[in-house]
């Protein structure tokens, strides 16, 4: 009996074939995923990388809230006119920390995982009050309001512990400084040497233009500015080697 005929046998009986397809998906899905399983991380550790801070962290919620990743994403792919546009193409370390991640699936409004330092904070602010006096053909709705809502303050130590939870190692001394650090980030008088050693690169000051509120707007820019700016992407390439 040659192999063409063995193969007929296969073909033309329904159980001998489905267990023999059952066979090859369950040994390649073994294969695939069992290494995973042993694997101490997944994903590549990548310098520069930490939790967010508690006012970065309530930023990020507000930006859940309001749903602003059905219209943006936060994922750059390596292709070049993405790249040409965008920046250094998003790793998988730099959402490690991102529960639920934010890599959004449509773009009406352009990729946000860079937009950290492109714009000042004055910019952000009149953007999100109207788009439209800024970019004039703009679609982005209005989110005037969030310079009027102030910015709870008093549960955000609840926030870092629940991500703590899923696994951000936030650490206890980062849960019970939450809340002077959240105050501290966000006050141009304040002593911020706490909330810079805890969170590096954190950006400093009043966000929302307005020193004498803390709102969400302010919650919100400070997200805004930190995003893609904690890895040194001119060192990744070179030690990666890229370069
Ligand atoms: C209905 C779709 C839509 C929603 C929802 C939306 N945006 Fe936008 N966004 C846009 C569009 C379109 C642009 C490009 C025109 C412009 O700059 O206004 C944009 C631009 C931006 C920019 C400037 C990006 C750049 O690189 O120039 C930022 C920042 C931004 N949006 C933040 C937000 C935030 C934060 C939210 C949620 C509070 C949000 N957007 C919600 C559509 C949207």
């Amino acid at each position: 009996m040659g192999l063409m005929d063995k193969h007929e046998i296969i073909e033309k009986n329904a159980t001998l074939l489905l267990v023999g397809s059952f066979l090859v998906v369950t040994v390649g899905g073994i294969v695939e995923i069992a290494p995973l399983f042993y694997l101490e991380n997944t994903i590549e550790k990548v310098e520069g990388m930490r939790p967010y801070s508690p006012l970065e962290l309530a930023g990020r919620n507000i930006y859940v809230r309001e749903g602003c990743y059905t219209c943006h994403s936060q994922m750059i792919r390596p292709f070049r006119d993405e790249v040409e546009r965008y920046g250094h193409y998003s790793l998988a370390a730099e959402s490690m920390y991102d529960h639920p991640f934010q890599w959004g699936s449509k773009r009406t409004g352009p990729d946000l995982a860079r937009v950290g330092d492109r714009y000042s904070n004055e910019w952000h602010v009149q953007h999100l009050i109207e788009p439209r006096s800024v970019v004039p053909e703009s679609v982005m709705p209005s989110y005037a309001f969030l310079k009027e809502t102030p910015l709870p303050v008093e549960d955000v130590a609840y926030h870092l512990q629940a991500n703590r939870g899923v696994g951000v190692p936030y650490s206890d001394e980062m849960i019970a400084e939450a809340k002077a650090d959240l105050l501290a980030q966000a006050d141009p008088n304040a002593d911020t040497s706490g909330v810079e050693a805890r969170y590096p690169k954190a950006k400093l000051g009043d966000f929302d233009g307005n020193p004498a509120a803390l709102t969400e707007m302010d919650a919100l820019v400070a997200y805004l500015q930190m995003l893609g700016t904690l890895v040194d992407f001119s060192t990744y390439d070179e030690a990666a080697g890229y370069r």
